[in-house]
């Protein structure tokens, strides 16, 4: 059990391994009797359903901005929805992407990622983390055609993924890890669960409580996330 609910992003482009780790943290967690809850963003909203539709088929019918929208949209029945009273319930939740995306792949698209940031961070709670899974595209991109033997939708154009893991790796803040998932899903895996491990232990009820004094408390409150190119 936790003292409070913890909310985990975890971001990055496609072909990442999002899914399968998130998978793997939740089996993992719920034998050590931790109530865990995903959410899958875009969510089963109405705005949702109309962003898939896009993905398949009309990506390029709406401007950026009204793409933004409907993200924002989804976002605020996903937060009142499920996000918060989830976490009101003290659980573990993990967010199948979260706004970290919209910075990402919108301002791919020329809109402004400070203007992104603010306006999610109006209607969004702020992760205690975010696990950003980094992967070259060409390899992310690979992982979809063959492993899942599906074809590329309108959001996984090459060029386009650069531009979006250039901006993912960009994101720093204390709360925001970056994690090489070009590795073996089992390697990936023991990695993410010793980071997750550290922002969880001070939350745990007593009787399981591992914390020790080099634990990290979560002090993110009024941190700003910052954008710095990386240097190619
Ligand atoms: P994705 O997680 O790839 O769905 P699936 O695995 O079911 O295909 O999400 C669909 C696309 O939506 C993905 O390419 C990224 C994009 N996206 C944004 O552009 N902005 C956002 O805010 C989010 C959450 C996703």
């Amino acid at each position: 059990m936790l003292k409070k609910g913890i909310l985990i992003a975890i971001e990055g482009i496609d072909g990442a391994g999002k899914t399968t780790q998130i998978e793997l943290l939740k089996n993992y967690y719920t034998k050590q009797n931790i109530r865990v809850a995903v959410f899958k963003e875009p969510s089963d909203s109405p705005y949702g359903k109309k962003i898939k539709e896009l993905a398949i088929n009309g990506r390029y019918k709406v401007s950026p901005k009204e793409e933004f929208l409907l993200f924002l949209n989804d976002r605020i029945y996903d937060c009142e929805k499920n996000i918060k009273p989830a976490l009101n319930k003290k659980m573990l939740v993990f967010m199948d992407r979260y706004y970290f995306s919209s910075i990402a792949y919108q301002s791919a698209r020329g809109l402004d990622k400070k203007m992104i940031l603010k306006e999610n961070e109006k209607i969004a709670v702020r992760p205690d983390l975010v696990i950003i899974l980094d992967v070259a595209v060409k390899i992310g991109l690979s992982r979809i055609r063959h492993l899942r033997n599906e074809s590329i939708n309108l959001f996984e154009q090459e060029e386009y993924l650069e531009k979006v893991r250039e901006i993912f790796l960009s994101m720093k803040a204390s709360y925001v890890q970056i994690v090489d998932a070009s590795r073996k899903k089992e390697e990936v895996f023991e990695n993410l669960k010793n980071i997750i491990n550290d922002i969880i232990n001070p939350y745990l009820t007593h009787t399981q409580s591992k914390a020790t004094e080099k634990t990290k408390t979560i002090e993110n409150e009024s941190e700003e996330l910052i954008f710095e190119s990386v240097e190619s």
